[in-house]
């Protein structure tokens, strides 16, 4: 039986795919190799979002066919996902010695293409063509993959419409297609009957499910009429998703918030800038104002919304002026997280050909002011949990220390606490004893208290030290 390794480089879509693909070999009588340098096929799931992430996974793909030569092993090499769809043939040319690149519309086809190679029938194939109906095919998962069985990811869209200026996504991942609610809802059911307790719902832009294909209902978005369908699924605890854009956040969707218990209270809200002349140029569609309304709106419907966020540095242009808005408006809002990008022009994209590109030492720097400003308001966030006490899903054995467990706030804070197996999959209540950079630290709460009790006991001021 052949054995496969799959390597994901990127987003969260890119870990669904990949697992779609290894579900996809398993069935088909492939084996999981729990290494690159043992298995008969190696995949690379590339991600194009910036120059470095393509070179990573060039510069991995030169060095897999070098170690195998050296031991004198042919296996196959492909590359699969967004740097396949967007470089296609031409990735054949730049490394001889892989064998296959297949595009985002065509995973489903990897057992096909794969057993093609290594029966010899073909030496090498690729696959970039567009496919109808392609979102249907990402719905197979890996069977309870260990402790993180807890917790699954399910994508209910591919592609997108909104051809942000600097964004290469439209074209490594086409136009926005929706999956329909009865589809979703059903692999969702299948996950929880595998002991599933939270799922995360995956788009490029989320809020724009079902835009063209699901009229709206008594008002509601089919973005919404989704929410309300898997809410409705028994056993599910929560439902979280990623990522929105601004401008899906109608009244719908503002009011699911506390209306449907399992949604929780969490936006990942990509600003971009704080700069209304860069958002304009970057075609975001929204201005800070109405971002910063919005995350008004999200956090009087709920005063423990997290919001976090992407940052671009240096988009062509981007003044220091602008740069100080940027600054300002990350002081405002107080992100709870935000995860920052230099730059990187790409290929086909309209800011690829602006003027007055941002110089990379002055983009080093601003990129080291901004990070300086997101940790310390992320540690202040962190720091107001000390004393409270909070409900986790508890996922498994925590990755940093396997002698202890993780779970994760509503507002999804990773807390580690001393836990076992029996905890796993539950709703506990957790005190936080202590904060970390990007981890909580606590003690399951008093036998008796009820999770309800932590969605309104406030923040309790730490006592002071001793001078
Ligand atoms: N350069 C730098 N960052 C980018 N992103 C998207 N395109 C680029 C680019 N050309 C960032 C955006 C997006 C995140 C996933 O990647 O912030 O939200």
């Amino acid at each position: 039986m052949p054995s496969v390794f799959i390597k994901t480089y990127g987003c969260q879509m890119n870990e669904r795919d990949s697992e779609a693909v290894a579900a996809q070999l398993l069935a088909r009588g492939y084996a999981l190799s729990p290494s690159e340098h043992e298995a008969d096929v190696v995949l690379l799931n590339t991600c194009s979002v910036r120059d470095f992430a393509e070179q990573k996974a060039l510069g991995k793909m030169q060095s897999l066919a070098g170690t195998a030569r050296s031991q004198g092993r042919s296996p196959i090499l492909g590359f699969m996902g967004c740097m396949a769809q967007s470089r296609g043939a031409g990735l054949l040319e730049e490394q001889p010695r892989a064998h296959l690149v297949l595009g985002t519309q065509k995973f489903h086809r990897a057992a096909e293409h794969l057993d093609a190679l290594l029966s010899g029938r073909e030496r090498q194939v690729v696959d970039v063509a567009e496919e109808a109906r392609s979102q249907d095919t990402i719905r197979e998962h890996l069977p309870a993959a260990g402790a993180r069985a807890v917790t699954a990811f399910v994508s209910i869209m591919q592609g997108c419409n909104q051809h942000c200026t600097f964004c290469i996504v439209p074209f490594t991942r086409g136009e926005e297609r929706s999956r329909t609610i009865p589809d979703v809802v059903e692999e969702v059911r299948t996950l929880v009957s595998r002991g599933v307790r939270e799922v995360t719902l995956l788009g490029q832009i989320v809020t724009s499910f079902g835009r063209r294909e699901i009229p709206v209902r008594e008002g509601k978005s089919g973005f919404v009429q989704l929410l309300e369908a898997v809410q409705a699924v028994d056993g599910l605890e929560r439902i979280r998703f990623t990522s929105p854009h601004p401008k899906g956040y109608g009244d719908d969707l503002i009011g699911a918030f506390g209306r449907l218990s399992k949604l929780t209270e969490h936006a990942h809200l990509p600003l971009q800038s704080g700069s209304d002349r860069i958002l304009k140029q970057m075609h975001r569609g929204y201005t800070r104002d109405r971002y910063r309304g919005l995350v008004e709106r999200l956090r009087a419907a709920h005063p423990d919304m997290g919001v976090t966020t992407d940052i671009i540095v240096g988009f062509p242009g981007e003044t220091e002026d602008d740069f100080a808005q940027t600054l300002s408006f990350c002081e405002e809002i107080a992100f709870e997280q935000a995860y920052l990008f230099k730059y990187s022009p790409r290929r086909d994209t309209p800011a690829a050909s602006l003027p007055d590109p941002v110089p990379q030492e002055v983009i080093e720097e601003r990129h080291a002011r901004l990070l300086a400003l997101i940790n310390r308001l992320a540690s202040e966030k962190f720091a107001n949990y000390v004393g409270r006490t909070v409900e986790i899903l508890v996922e498994g054995p925590s990755r940093k220390n396997a002698a202890r467990f993780e779970g994760r706030t509503r507002d999804n804070r990773i807390v580690i606490f001393p836990g076992s197996d029996r905890h796993l999959g539950e709703l506990l209540p957790v005190r936080i004893e202590r904060a970390g950079a990007f981890t909580l630290y606590g003690d399951p709460a008093i036998v008796g208290f009820s999770p309800a009790d932590a969605a309104v006991e406030s923040p309790s001021v730490p006592e002071p030290l001793p001078a």
